[in-house]
């Protein structure tokens, strides 16, 4: 009987230790999201372009974690790259049990004066990416039948109107509203799906945006990792909808409760305030 608990507990504990695919974890809250999974014992799989930093990171999370880490320099947006991610993800690990598409893009910018490969960058990265994947990664989930997560990383932006953010704010509301069927189509399967909705973070987003922080504005900006540690264990709740924060949560409704014209005009007001508009840098 003993022996029988003992290898019940065993069998929870594995259960427990899932591997996860993460998109943008080169930096900020994709980077602060592989350092949580690592810690709490689940083996990572780190997706951006820059390899310098994902070596790191994975050095990092197997010295100081003791955690199964691995990493690929990719472009996701790239021809075939969310196949190649996927094949990639399951050559490593056989069963994946967790994607969380984090890496996001977008100019502060009105639609203007955005570039045409800026505006192909964030439809591409921020909607179509998040999509394959979601898609290739799901179909495995559901035939290995294991316990799994996807969490699809959308902003405040997903409810709120933000200013000089067309483009960005729009595919956010693709994460959202896709997410969200995603919760309702799989209920009742092993898959739970969250979105993640932060607001502004202390990450490289702002600057290669092209959005200087006013100093008083810094000091109401979450950190990544404090994001990260909030939305671990609601992930692992399978909660529909994490919105990390206080502030985050009355942006949301703004969103939500206003009406347009003056859910915009509140908005644009925080932004003029906080923030000083300078040239984005994102690499072309
Ligand atoms: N920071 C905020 O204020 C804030 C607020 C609300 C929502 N969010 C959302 O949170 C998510 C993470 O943002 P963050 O603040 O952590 O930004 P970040 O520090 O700029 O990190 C973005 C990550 O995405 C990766 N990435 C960008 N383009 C890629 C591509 N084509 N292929 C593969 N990886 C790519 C970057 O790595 P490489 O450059 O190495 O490829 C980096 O790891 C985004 O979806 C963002 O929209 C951020």
């Amino acid at each position: 009987m003993i022996v029988h608990n003992d290898c019940l507990i065993l069998h929870h504990l594995e259960n427990l230790s899932m591997n996860v695919a993460i998109t943008g974890a080169s930096s900020g809250i994709g980077k602060a999201l592989a350092v949580t999974f690592a810690k709490n014992g689940h083996a990572v799989l780190a997706i951006a372009r820059r390899e310098e930093r994902l070596l790191a990171l994975c050095q990092k999370l197997k010295g100081e974690y003791g955690a199964s880490a691995h990493f690929l320099a990719l472009d996701i947006t790239g021809p075939g790259a969310p196949q190649a991610l996927f094949q990639e993800a399951v050559r490593v690990f056989g069963k994946v049990h967790g994607l969380v598409n984090c890496a996001g893009m977008s100019p502060y910018q009105e639609f203007r004066d955005l570039s045409y490969s800026h505006l192909c960058q964030i439809l591409d990265l921020n909607i179509r990416s998040v999509t394959e994947l979601s898609y290739l990664f799901m179909a495995h989930m559901l035939s290995h039948g294991e316990p799994s997560h996807v969490v699809n990383v959308s902003s405040v932006g997903g409810y709120a109107p933000l200013p000089r953010f067309s483009v960005y704010t729009g595919s956010k509301h693709y994460v959202r509203a896709f997410t969200n069927l995603l919760h309702y189509e799989y209920r009742g399967t092993n898959i739970q799906v969250s979105g993640l909705y932060p607001g502004g973070a202390l990450t490289e987003f702002p600057g290669l945006a092209g959005q200087q922080i006013k100093t008083f504005a810094q000091k109401t900006m979450m950190t990544p990792e404090r994001v990260a540690e909030m939305a671990y264990p609601a992930i692992l709740k399978g909660k529909r909808v994490i919105i990390p924060g206080t502030i985050n949560q009355l942006a949301v409704l703004i969103g939500k409760l206003l009406p347009f014209p003056l859910a915009i005009r509140i908005m644009e007001s925080i932004y003029d305030r906080s923030i000083e508009p300078i040239p984005p840098t994102y690499p072309s």
